[in-house]
């Protein structure tokens, strides 16, 4: 009988409560384990915030977006920031959440969290703690998996808007833009704007030149085609720029949040292009909420049950992934500050430019 402890860390992602869920289920009926959910990502374990998961805590949830266990991209426990004498410092008090998980008698604790909750779980097992890390963000941004949990379902709100957006577009002979997230990552982007069917992509990977925009919106207009749609990642920037920070979180441990891109474009090719009518859209959030799709509830599903599948092996501090349609694992320490961008000349880039899709590059 062994007992689990399982949190939520960094932005919430769809297919959260898919993994709670699965971990819960695999972990109860399939090994007779006892697991508990700690609130607020690690907040929970250093102030011992916790509720006992059992099938009744998540039944209905495997759909719902959001985190039944909540989280928290702020409460960095290896640098806390506290008041002493007055002043604000950054206390290192994970060994207090090392000696809670102790005292809880925990064999083994599941993070679920994007590069930053996973870095932190690697301290957490260089401290003798038994992790397992499950890849999540809608960004896709964690190396050794194909796929993070919660990506496909952003992908398809970005479609959504993007094939709205079209209408008006079309009606009005608009150019049209839609931010997405992605940070300094631009799978959304890329993959939203192929299946969204966007004349322009432009991501952090790939420098823009407005020039080579303004030529493929002329291109479509001399063919004929009198609107234009271009998806831009938050974290794209023009040739020998810089990213569009949209604001600095303070206690946040990753603090600055990157945006605004899309309002620039529209300035900046409206200017030098008077004659047109250029609007920009900010998806925003909405990539993150809501429902989440069928593909990232399997997924999840896979990487809660193969979670628990390695504790019962004492196999731990691991960080499942998906590579080549098989579940495997690798060393948390692979994983740990990491980032994966879209390479050069990625195979989802050539498909993107066979079909004339500008990068915005050339
Ligand atoms: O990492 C997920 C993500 O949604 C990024 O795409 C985005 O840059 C960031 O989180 C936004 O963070 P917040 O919810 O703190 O504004």
């Amino acid at each position: 009988m062994k007992k689990i402890g399982i949190l939520t860390g960094g932005g919430d992602c769809p297919g959260l409560n898919a993994v709670i869920r699965a971990v819960t289920r695999t972990a109860i009926l399939k090994y007779g384990y006892e697991v508990i959910g700690y609130k607020y990502g690690y907040k929970g374990i250093y102030e011992n915030d916790y509720i006992k998961l059992n099938l009744e805590a998540v039944s209905g949830i495997l759909h719902k977006g959001g985190t039944i266990l909540y989280t928290s991209n702020k409460h960095n426990i290896f640098a806390l920031p506290v008041i002493e004498n007055g002043l604000e410092i950054k206390k290192d008090v994970s060994d207090i959440a090392v000696e809670n998980m102790r005292r809880m008698e925990l064999d083994a604790l599941i993070v679920i969290g994007g590069d930053g909750t996973l870095t932190t779980a690697y301290d957490f097992s260089k401290k003798g703690v038994n992790v397992i890390g499950i890849p999540k963000t809608i960004d896709n941004d964690l190396i050794s998996t194909d796929y993070t949990f919660g990506f496909h379902t952003a992908v398809e709100s970005a479609t959504d808007a993007l094939d709205r957006l079209h209408t008006t577009a079309e009606a009005h002979s608009r150019v049209m833009i839609l931010e997405v997230m992605g940070r300094t990552a631009g799978w959304i982007a890329l993959e939203s704007g192929i299946a969204g069917s966007a004349d322009v992509i432009l991501v952090p990977e790939i420098p823009y030149s407005l020039e080579y925009i303004i030529e493929k919106i002329k291109k479509r207009e001399a063919e004929g085609k009198s609107f234009t749609m271009i998806v831009v990642a938050e974290g794209a920037k023009q040739f020998g720029g810089d990213a569009v920070v949209q604001k600095i979180v303070k206690d946040s441990p990753d603090p600055v949040r990157l945006g605004g891109i899309g309002n620039k474009l529209a300035y900046d090719l409206e200017k030098l292009l008077p004659t047109h009518e250029i609007r920009f859209n900010v998806l925003g959030h909405l990539q993150r909420g809501g429902i989440t799709n069928a593909y990232d509830r399997i997924l999840s599903t896979r990487f809660g049950v193969a979670a628990v599948d390695l504790i019962s092996n004492n196999d731990y501090n691991k960080v499942v992934v998906f590579k080549d349609n098989i579940i495997s694992s690798v060393n948390i320490k692979e994983v740990a500050g990491k980032v994966k961008l879209v390479p050069e000349g990625h195979q989802l880039i050539t498909t993107a430019r066979s079909i004339g899709i500008s990068f915005g590059d050339r």
